[in-house]
């Protein structure tokens, strides 16, 4: 009978300090995972795309670093909206489905690297982007590479920065 309650005793210690590893490794196991994190919003545990969290986020192409945005370029902005005029527009709209998808709330879509990366790169990014692959079977056309400098697609993005902020001003004022 002793024998018994002893034994009994010590399996429940075995128990128990298995169950304390096992918490002990969980937690350990989980640290690790976080060491990778960058701190971006899109989360690591939920990328099982393939791509890198950087290209999830900012698609492929020239644009490789967070840009830099200051303050928005009012004169780098109308420059964006003529280049959109002459460049963009027989295939998007601002605020209907045409050719391309409706472009006003782009920047509420893709971040402002996607958004120049697209315009610069779109044949790699159509090939290799779950995004562009997803708006390719939705519109079933390809958006053409469109030979735009640098310089002309950044300039385009201030023009949408300026359109993405004017639709936040509409939406706190309501
Ligand atoms: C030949 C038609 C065509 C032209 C010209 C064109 N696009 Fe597109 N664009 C599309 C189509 C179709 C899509 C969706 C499928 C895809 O990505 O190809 C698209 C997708 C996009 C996207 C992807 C992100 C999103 O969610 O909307 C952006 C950004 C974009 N276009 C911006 C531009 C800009 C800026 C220009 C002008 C420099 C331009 N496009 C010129 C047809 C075009």
């Amino acid at each position: 009978m002793r024998v018994r309650i002893k034994n009994a005793l010590s399996e429940n210690a075995i128990i128990s300090l298995v169950t304390v590893l096992m918490i002990f490794f969980l937690f350990a196991c989980g640290g690790e995972n976080k060491e990778g994190d960058t701190g971006k919003s899109v989360d690591q545990k939920t990328n099982t795309s393939g791509l890198s969290d950087w290209e999830l986020e900012n698609g492929f192409g020239p644009v490789k670093k967070k840009l830099n945005l200051g303050p928005i370029d009012k004169t780098m902005a109308a420059d964006g909206e003529k280049i959109f005029e002459s460049k963009c527009a027989a295939c998007h709209k601002l605020d209907e489905r045409y050719v391309g998808p409706a472009q006003r709330n782009v920047l509420q879509r893709v971040t402002p690297e996607f958004f120049m990366n697209t315009v610069l790169n779109p044949d790699e990014n159509l090939e290799k982007h779950p995004h562009s692959k997803q708006m390719l079977a939705e519109y079933m056309t390809k958006m053409t590479n469109q030979n735009v400098s640098l310089k002309d697609a950044r300039a385009l993005l201030e023009y949408f920065r300026l359109l993405d902020e004017e639709l936040k001003n509409q939406n706190t004022k309501k």
